[in-house]
């Protein structure tokens, strides 16, 4: 199959990664969106959660592609993860950027954290969750266990670790090392992590602080 030969090459497997971490990314950016209504109150979050599930086809679709996407970058990943440690070469590009930097150390490690967040996540938001209950009242039922929170934060945290290299390895990828964008590329390998942990984490806080009383 052309998608197994292409992933045997290193540009292959680089290309895969930085593609399926652009497209989590954006997942990530329109989560991240929708999930903010949750700080203007439970009525708006419902409403935005009805809003999505009034497109039942369109979000199977894009659950579905979602899936396949997460399961390449995963799948590549290991692939990295083992011949690394094979050959202790992630890339075997001889010419290729290398940064060594906690995050980049981290990877597989902080990915592993994100998949079984994802798993707990999903589950406890999609397939295990109870009939009759509300998502915007979901919420606020989860995030009032301090260990349930704490387990979120700890993943945001995680998530964020594994944006600053993840994002500045696929700016790389797609060639973006100019000289001229360094400082800008890496103000935002900063700065994109970070607004991510703000909206994510401050969630679980919101609701641990008691600044949820009105919602
Ligand atoms: C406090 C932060 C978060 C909240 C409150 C939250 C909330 C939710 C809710 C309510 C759903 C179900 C949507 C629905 O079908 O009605 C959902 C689904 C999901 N969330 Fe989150 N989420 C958070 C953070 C994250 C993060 C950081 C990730 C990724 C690392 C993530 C990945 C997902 C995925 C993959 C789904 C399933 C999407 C689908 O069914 O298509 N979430 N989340």
């Amino acid at each position: 199959m052309w998608f197994l030969s292409f992933i045997k090459t290193s540009i292959g497997k680089k290309l895969v990664m930085a593609t399926s971490g652009l497209l989590l990314l954006s997942f990530l950016a329109i989560h991240a969106f929708g999930n903010a209504a949750i700080y203007m109150g439970s009525k708006y979050f419902q409403i935005y959660a009805d809003f999505l599930h009034g497109f039942p086809v369109l979000v199977l679709i894009f659950g579905f592609g979602l899936l396949l996407i997460f399961l390449a970058h995963v799948g590549v990943g290991l692939l990295l993860f083992f011949e690394k440690r094979k050959t202790s070469s992630r890339y075997d590009v001889e010419t290729r950027v290398v940064e060594n930097t906690f995050a980049s150390r981290t990877m597989p490690y902080t990915g592993a954290w994100i998949f079984v967040f994802l798993i707990v996540h999903v589950f406890a938001f999609n397939f295990g969750k109870p009939e009759g209950v509300k998502v915007s009242m979901l919420v606020q039922q989860y995030f009032s266990g301090f260990f349930y929170s704490l387990f979120y934060i700890i993943s945001f945290i995680a998530l964020a670790i594994h944006l600053n290299h993840g994002f500045w390895s696929m700016l790389q990828t797609f060639g973006l090392n100019h000289p001229r964008y360094n400082k800008l590329i890496s103000t935002l390998t900063v700065a994109v992590p970070l607004i991510f942990l703000v909206i994510f984490g401050g969630i679980p806080i919101y609701f641990m602080t008691g600044s949820a009383a009105g919602y």
